[in-house]
């Protein structure tokens, strides 16, 4: 059986440290990953071996070829406060929003992981967004203990903790999940 495409969108918060263990998680579950950073992840992927996955960044050029297969599925871990509300409202101003907003649009299987703390989730566009991205059809998936029903904000000072102790496995669970319904 050939190997499935998994883009992983990482965005810029702690959770981003824990990108190279996606990966090997990944390719033990039979997908082949590709890596798409927002510009704000990339100090956390600077020191990690990603193996032989691609990492996307910015937009070809129109005389480029496509740099990736058609994904079966998305995973974004880490979703930050940022990337979690320009995705709902629509908006494709950089790479990976484009990769979230076409994944939504064609309703190809998605888990997000939203990472932030109460006083960005305080907002009132965050609530907003979340039930946009339910209502769509992505999974949320709690950082902390990978809940599909309940989400709390990340702690103060818990980031790098919260980061340590996450697993992939709920989040691979859930994408299988999606393929097979
Ligand atoms: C050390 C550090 C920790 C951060 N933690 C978070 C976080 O947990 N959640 C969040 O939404 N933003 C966090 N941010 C802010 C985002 O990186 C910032 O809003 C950025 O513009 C997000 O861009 P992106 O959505 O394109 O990745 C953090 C920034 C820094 C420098």
């Amino acid at each position: 059986m050939t190997n499935r495409t998994l883009y992983i969108v990482v965005c810029g918060a702690p959770l981003a440290s824990r990108a190279a263990d996606g990966v090997k998680a990944a390719r033990a579950n039979g997908w082949d990953p590709y890596v798409i950073p927002t510009e704000a992840a990339l100090p956390w992927l600077a020191d990690q071996d990603l193996g032989d996955a691609p990492v996307i960044t910015g937009n070809r050029t129109p005389d480029q070829p496509r740099r990736t297969p058609s994904p079966d599925a998305v995973a974004v871990v880490p979703a930050t406060f940022n990337t979690l509300n320009a995705w709902a409202n629509g908006n494709a101003h950089t790479y990976p929003l484009t990769i979230l907003c076409a994944a939504l649009g064609s309703r190809t299987p998605t888990v997000a992981v939203p990472f932030a703390k109460s006083d960005l989730t305080g907002h009132p566009a965050w609530l907003a967004s979340l039930a946009v991205l339910r209502y769509a059809g992505v999974g949320i998936s709690d950082p902390h203990d990978g809940s599909s029903t309940s989400l709390a904000p990340v702690e103060p000072g818990t980031g790098e903790q919260v980061a340590e102790t996450f697993r992939w496995e709920p989040i691979l669970s859930q994408l299988e999940a999606r393929l097979d319904s």
